[in-house]
């Protein structure tokens, strides 16, 4: 969470590969975002994210990856199309986290050698995004021929990329503020006993109940996983996540 008036929405790059054209629109993904004054941005590059291949989930997390997700108030994802699904390495970055992602808005931009502008990519994505808490809004981007839309130094040649660009972020930074808002003060409706911050003492909100299914051994019988209580502080944007009293 950035300060009071401003939103922080990282760019993900989700692909290690040399040569990546994902890079470029990455690029000019954060050029667009910094034009907004009140919003806050960086570029997370999942080559530099070194976890594990040995383990999965939040048993890998990166402090500083965690960190970033943790204050997001929203979040892009630029995804190169590979073999019609999304890279690998992207799905293992984002199953490193959970409770960081919990009703905040993501956009997303697929990207393409072919014709169809990454939407194999983006549609693949979606289930995803659902399952780790976060809201899909209704617009994308869509970059076909990717090496079209850039010349060989990376110069963006595709003059329209950047107004499509905007009008998603346009609908990702409402989504983010309403969902702030949602998350620093509508609880849900059967709110357990308050929960206090651990970082500055302050009472929570808890406006969401998630099923953890990465710990099989606490599963709960009904839900088949463990239920998990997320409360947000709105002082200082830290986020806790408790497991459910056994009667919710
Ligand atoms: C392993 C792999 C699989 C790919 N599969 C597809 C594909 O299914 N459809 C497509 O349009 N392009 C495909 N491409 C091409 C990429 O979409 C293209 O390189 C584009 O520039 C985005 O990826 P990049 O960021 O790695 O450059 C593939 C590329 C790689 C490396």
């Amino acid at each position: 969470m950035a300060g009071a008036s401003q939103l922080s929405i990282p760019v993900i790059l989700g692909t290690p590969r040399q040569g990546r054209l994902s890079e470029h629109v990455a690029r000019v993904m954060v050029e667009q975002l910094c034009k907004r004054g009140h919003v806050v941005t960086t570029l997370v590059d999942v080559r530099k994210l070194d976890l594990s291949s040995m383990d999965a989930g939040e048993a890998i997390k990166d402090a500083g990856f965690s960190e970033s997700m943790l204050r997001a108030d929203g979040l892009v994802i630029v995804a190169p199309e590979y073999n019609h699904g999304y890279p690998g390495i992207l799905k293992h970055v984002l199953d490193s986290n959970l409770k960081e992602y919990i009703h905040k808005p993501v956009g997303l931009c697929g990207v393409s050698a072919g014709g169809f502008g990454g939407t194999r990519v983006v549609e693949s994505l979606l289930p995803v995004m659902r399952e780790l808490g976060m809201v899909s809004i209704f617009w994308d981007v869509n970059v076909s021929s990717a090496g079209k839309a850039f010349d060989e130094s990376g110069n963006l040649l595709d003059q329209a990329l950047p107004r499509r660009i905007d009008k998603m972020l346009g609908e990702l930074v409402w989504m983010a503020r309403v969902l702030r808002y949602g998350r620093d003060n509508v609880a849900v409706s059967d709110p357990s006993t308050s929960m206090m911050c651990s970082a500055c003492g302050a009472p929570m909100n808890q406006h969401a109940q998630k099923v953890d299914f990465s710990s099989p051994r606490t599963a709960d019988p009904v839900f088949y996983g463990t239920l998990q209580e997320i409360h947000q502080c709105a002082g200082c944007g830290n986020v806790q996540m408790r497991p459910a009293v056994a009667a919710q």
